[in-house]
C-alpha cells in the first residue's frame, strides 16, 4: 500500500506542509512525517477527516482509483468533444511507419471519445479501441458513425484486460499512467505478445519530475497510481526497435491556470 506517497501528493497538490496538515487533524506533524515515510499508517478512525482535508475520497487514499471512470464520464458528458477532433500528432507517425497500404490492425488503448480512432479507421485501418469510460465511447460510437466507418469499441480497464488477438499497431496516448507499478511488467508483456511481427506500439506516458510541480488540475485516480519514471517504458521495450524514444516537456492550461507536464513519448518496432 502507498498511502504514504498518496498522502504526500495530494497534501503538496493542495499546497500544504505537513505541520499545516497536522494541525488541521489535531496530530503531531511527526505523525504525518511517519506516514509519509512509510513508517506507519493513519489510523483507521482518522481516514474520513484526512480524507475531506485531502479532498479526496478514502478509497483513493487506499490507492483505488474507480475516480477515474467517474471523473473522465463526467469530462466527457459536456457539449462537444473535450479532447477536440485533431487528431494526436503520433497518428501521423504511424501512417508514416506503417503507411494503409493494407487494412493494418490498430488497437487505440483508452480511446476515449475517438478522434484518434476514427482518424485512422478514416485512413483505412482496421480499428478496435477500448476506455473505461461509457460516456467516453458513446461519443466515440456517434463520431465513427457520423464519419461513416466501423470501429470495435468495447468497455474494459486496461489493468485487468488481456488480449486474445494480434495487432500490428498498438496505440496509447495519456492513458499509461493509471497502470499501477506492480501490474506494469505484465500489461506490457501482453501487449508485445500480441503484436504482429514487425509490428508497432506507439505510447506516450506522463512521467513525474522533481523541478515540475503536481498539475492544479490533478485527479485522485491520477495520484493513486504510482508516478513513471522518466525512461521506465523504455527500459519495458529495450529487446524492441526503437523509432522514437524521446522525453517533452511542454505548457498546459487545462484547468485555466498554466502549468507544465513531463511525457516519455515511444514508438517501438518488434523486430
Ligand atoms: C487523457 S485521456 C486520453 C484519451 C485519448 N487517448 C486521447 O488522447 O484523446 C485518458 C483516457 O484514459 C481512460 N482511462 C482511464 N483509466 C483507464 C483504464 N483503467 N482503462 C482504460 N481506460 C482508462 C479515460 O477514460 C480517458 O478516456
Amino acid at each position: 500500500m502507498n498511502i504514504g506517497r498518496i498522502i504526500t501528493d495530494r497534501r503538496k497538490a493542495l499546497g500544504l506542509t505537513q505541520q499545516a496538515l497536522a494541525e488541521k487533524l489535531n496530530i503531531s506533524f511527526q505523525a504525518v512525517s511517519k506516514w509519509e515515510n512509510g513508517m506507519s499508517y493513519p489510523d483507521v478512525t482518522i481516514l474520513p477527516e484526512l480524507a475531506a482535508v485531502l479532498k479526496a475520497s478514502i478509497d483513493s487514499l487506499l490507492g483505488y482509483s474507480s475516480q477515474s471512470l467517474t471523473e473522465y464520464d463526467k469530462r466527457y458528458n459536456g457539449e462537444g468533444y473535450y479532447w477536440g477532433l485533431s487528431p494526436n500528432n503520433l497518428c501521423y507517425e504511424i501512417m508514416r511507419l506503417k503507411p494503409p497500404t493494407k487494412p493494418y490492425k490498430v488497437l487505440d488503448i483508452g480511446c476515449g471519445e475517438g478522434k484518434d480512432a476514427v482518424f485512422l479507421a478514416r485512413n483505412g485501418y482496421n480499428v478496435t479501441a477500448f476506455d473505461i469510460s461509457e460516456k467516453g465511447l458513446s461519443k466515440a460510437g456517434e463520431l465513427a458513425d457520423s464519419c461513416g466507418v466501423k470501429i470495435d469499441f468495447f468497455k474494459a480497464d486496461i489493468r485487468d484486460f488481456r488480449l486474445e488477438t494480434d495487432f500490428d499497431i498498438i496505440f496509447s496516448s495519456g492513458v499509461f499512467h493509471y497502470i499501477p507499478q506492480e501490474q506494469r511488467v505484465n500489461v506490457i508483456e501482453g501487449l508485445k505478445e500480441h503484436t504482429a511481427s514487425n509490428g508497432i506500439n506507439i505510447i506516450n506516458v506522463f512521467v513525474r519530475k522533481p523541478f515540475i510541480p503536481l498539475p492544479p488540475d490533478i485527479e485522485e485516480s491520477e495520484l493513486a497510481a504510482d508516478d513513471w519514471k522518466s525512461g521506465e517504458l523504455f527500459m519495458y521495450y529495450h529487446d524492441w526497435m526503437f523509432h522514437k524514444n524521446d522525453e517533452q516537456i511542454f505548457d498546459c492550461n487545462s484547468s485555466g491556470v498554466p502549468h507544465k507536464h513531463c511525457m516519455d513519448v515511444m514508438i517501438a518496432e518488434k523486430y
